[in-house]
């Protein structure tokens, strides 16, 4: 009987210490793989730092292989951001065109909540009609749809689809693109704060809100309205240089976070958000995000093929759009974490993705075959919508082109529209 006891405890105990050997072999095997992936991402962050285009990384000498990430198991630790933004370097030559130099600027402004009841012609006419007939520069504005409300009356011209600035010229033609489904009221708030922000900042802009029309419920696929939209957009006169992809339930916080492209960097300005009624505070995200506001010229966007047309529902298309630039060695660039300040709007959660870490997995492989060049078959312009506050598309997003209104159809409507405004 003893016998027995002896060999099953020297049998416990031969376990017990061959267990951990196994874990450290096992840990060092895939420390030692992860290890190689990242320091290669990280070498070719270095080479950010200097300049985008004439990097000093050989593509010849990386493995494609070892574009692929393994996603889940490391990605959250991975960065691709460079620098942050040192405002007050900003160059004299731009005088008075850059928006730092914009006498409207107010540092932190309060947004404006408006009642649930609010409509798309309340904000219309606020814009076009309380705001112009206000002379005094910061009054208390008394509205049917919110009490106290401080904008100012910057003095603004609406033209060709696009507000200019009065008796200043801006650098940048500037598209703001908001991809919805439903979200009316996070869209309401979104135009009646986001107007007065860019006018501070005295941008040529316009607002674009791209809304998925699901006839056969299909899910929420962000990077279709994305490419879809821009590439309605370059069909157009309007000359867009810089293009601002920005959640509907962000609304910037400080008049410092310039919405202006870098020629050579995507710039992401969504760092901390905090939610509406929550007392959490700020919550800073992972180095690795680019999702919530991003800012970059067409041309980068081309370079990337867009976004991926294959995320449906919510989450993963916007780091699909991360690992993309890592594979183009491109940085993402910053401004500092006191400016890039957001309030996060409540919404209904939307339907996870559950596919999308196997899609990720793949990004890097599909960039040339899945993006912004792929899209035209795939989706279908159901109408335009054009006010002076916004120019509203609505998608079908999967769509079978032989019944798509050809475009110029939808020109000549939207031309017709823009002369009766
Ligand atoms: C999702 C992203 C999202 C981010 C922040 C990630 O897990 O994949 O799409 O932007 O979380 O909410």
């Amino acid at each position: 009987m003893r016998k027995i006891y002896r060999r099953r405890l020297y049998f416990l105990l031969l376990i017990t210490s061959f267990l951990p050997i196994c874990f450290l072999v096992f840990n060092t095997i895939i420390y030692r793989h992860e290890k190689n992936i990242i320091s290669y991402i990280y070498d070719t962050q270095t080479s950010c730092l200097n300049s985008s285009k004439n990097s000093i990384i050989e593509l010849s000498t990386i493995p494609p292989q070892y574009l692929v990430v393994p996603y889940r198991e490391f990605a959250l630790r991975t960065s691709i951001a460079c620098r942050t933004f040192k405002l007050d370097n900003s160059k004299k030559d731009t005088a008075n065109l850059h928006p730092k130099y914009s006498k409207y600027l107010r540092g932190r402004f309060p947004y404006v909540l408006p009642y649930a009841n609010v409509t798309f012609n309340d904000i219309e006419n606020f814009y076009t009609k309380i705001l112009i007939k206000k002379k005094s520069k910061d009054s208390i504005i008394q509205t049917s749809f919110a009490e106290n409300i401080t904008f100012e009356n910057i003095p603004y011209k609406f033209q060709n689809g696009m507000w200019y600035p009065t008796g200043v010229t801006s650098i940048q033609r500037t598209a703001l693109l908001v991809p919805l489904q439903g979200r009316e009221y996070n869209a309401k708030t979104f135009l009646l704060n986001m107007h007065a922000f860019l006018r501070r900042q005295q941008l040529t802009y316009t607002i674009i809100f791209i809304e998925q029309i699901s006839p056969n419920g299909h899910r929420f696929n962000k990077g279709r309205l994305f490419n879809s939209a821009i590439h309605y957009l370059q069909k157009q006169t309007l000359n867009i240089t810089c293009l601002i992809l920005h959640d509907v339930d962000l609304i910037p916080e400080d008049d410092g976070n310039f919405y202006t492209c870098e020629r050579n960097y995507p710039k992401h300005t969504t760092s901390r958000v905090r939610q509406l009624g929550s007392t959490r505070g700020y919550t800073r995200y992972y180095e690795f995000l680019i999702g919530g506001v991003l800012l970059l010229s067409f041309d980068i966007y081309k370079t990337l093929n867009g976004f991926s047309n294959l995320y449906w529902g919510w989450g993963g298309e916007d780091d699909d759009l991360a690992l993309r630039l890592i594979q183009q060695r491109m940085c993402v660039v910053r401004p500092s974490y006191d400016l890039a300040i957001y309030i996060g709007l409540p919404h209904p959660r939307g339907q996870r993705n559950n596919a999308r870490y196997g899609l990720l997995a793949w990004t890097t492989v599909r960039l040339g075959t899945d993006g912004y060049k792929q899209i035209e078959p795939l989706t279908r312009i159901i109408n335009i919508h054009q006010t002076s506050t916004l120019t509203h598309l609505k998608l079908d997003v999967n769509a079978d082109t032989n019944n798509s209104p050809s475009l110029n159809t939808i020109t000549k409507s939207l031309k017709q529209q823009q002369q009766r405004l």
